[in-house]
């Protein structure tokens, strides 16, 4: 039995994780996947209610009786401080150390990319974001705070050990998965004490990878690079804030954020599979979100429990519906969420959206 938590989260997060929970249903049945799911209420009203956001035990729970969590997205205006979200997503990624932020980037229509002339073949890569340490680490302070002479200090924190286990997880990916180069992106020409400690690891996990192109790029360059030729990438290892960025820019060049999927991955223990985008609250209430996102992370969440004909099925549908413009609005067509990821879910069972 594989259990599921299930956290919609705020915004359109219960709206696309509806939507991908039905996907998931249709896959359990066609593929006889044993599944327990059970939903968390964690988000900005139970915060703003009852001023929890991870309640305590959460991670202890979630460690010891989850195979893995599937959550919607976290943020919300009334909480202008993020702080709820802070507690729960990096609650999550830091307390479960979730150290691999699995990202792909990949074109499954050439009409979506606003890239002129990309075809398929030209956008298809994956980024290892590193998502326990970074500038995500907390460390800092104010000193003389709100006065003419404020002192705010945001420290970013790389261990030995979190840049290497990184590192070696794109390389480890790229050998398994046929894939010729990594490319890691920093910004050591300017962060020298940090950047020089990437370098190096980078430098001696290369190593130990002969086969595979080991190659470097500042990560301004990168981003240029990403719009500019993104077919030079097989897969991107960096950071936590820069690989933040980098996969929106990535999102975008695939065809926009409500597409993205991601996975945050401990190796052989509980993983969190959440779509890239946030809590769009200009969205939110209205039906119109694009559920693929999510739907596509529950093809990652499938595949990571060991269901890979499930995940392929998962994503070959999204494909046909995509193909035949059976969309929301952000892709170009007229379809509300629900409606998208009933396409989808009717694809799946064998009547092709008919
Ligand atoms: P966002 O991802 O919510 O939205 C950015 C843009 O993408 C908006 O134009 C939005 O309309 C569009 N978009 C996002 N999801 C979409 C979808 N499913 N379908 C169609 N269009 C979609 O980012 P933001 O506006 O910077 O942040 C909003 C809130 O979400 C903030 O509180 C932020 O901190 C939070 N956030 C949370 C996560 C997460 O939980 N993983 C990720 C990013 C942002
Ligand atoms: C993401 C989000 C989060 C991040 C925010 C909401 C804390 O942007 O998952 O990409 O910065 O990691
Ligand atoms: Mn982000």
């Amino acid at each position: 039995m594989k259990r599921i938590a299930v956290i919609p989260g705020d915004g359109v997060g219960p709206e696309v994780v509806r939507e991908a929970l039905r996907v998931l249903e249709v896959s359990r049945q066609l593929y006889s996947i044993p599944l327990e799911l059970v939903s968390f209420d964690w988000g900005a009203d139970k915060f703003l209610k009852e001023g929890i956001a991870l309640p305590p035990g959460a991670l202890e729970l979630l460690a010891k009786d989850f195979d893995a969590i599937f959550a919607g997205a976290f943020g919300d205006p009334r909480v202008p401080s993020n702080q709820h979200a802070e507690e729960i997503l990096l609650g999550m990624r830091r307390g479960l150390d979730l150290y691999i932020n699995l990202r792909p980037v990949r074109l499954l229509d050439p009409r979506l990319t606003p890239l002129r002339n990309a075809q398929i073949a030209d956008i298809d890569f994956v980024v290892f974001r590193e998502n326990t340490e970074g500038a995500y680490c907390g460390a800092g302070g104010f000193l003389k705070r709100g006065t003419a002479y404020e002192i705010a200090i945001q420290e970013e924190l790389n261990t030995r050990r979190g840049v290497e286990r990184i590192i070696l997880a794109a390389f480890e990916y790229a050998r398994a998965n046929g894939r010729k180069r990594v490319t890691m992106a920093d910004k050591s020409n300017v962060q020298r004490f940090g950047g020089d400690l990437w370098q190096r690891v980078f430098k001696e996990v290369a190593s130990d990878y002969p086969e595979i192109e080991a190659n470097h790029q500042y990560v301004d360059a990168m981003a240029m690079y990403m719009v500019l030729d993104p077919g030079q990438y097989d897969v991107i290892v960096s950071n936590n804030l820069f690989g933040d960025i980098l996969t929106d820019l990535g999102a975008a060049i695939q065809g926009g954020l409500g597409l993205a999927a991601s996975a945050n991955i401990n190796p052989g223990k509980v993983s969190l599979f959440e779509p890239v985008h946030g809590s769009a609250p200009g969205l939110a209430g209205k039906n119109i979100a694009n559920p693929i996102g999510a739907i596509l992370t529950i093809a990652m969440m499938l595949e990571y429990l060991g269901y890979k004909a499930a995940s392929v099925a998962v994503e070959t549908a999204v494909r046909g519906t995509i193909a035949e413009n059976e969309t929301t609005r952000d892709l170009g067509g007229s379809l509300s969420t629900e409606q998208a990821g009933e396409a989808i879910c009717k694809r799946m069972a064998g009547d092709g959206g008919k």
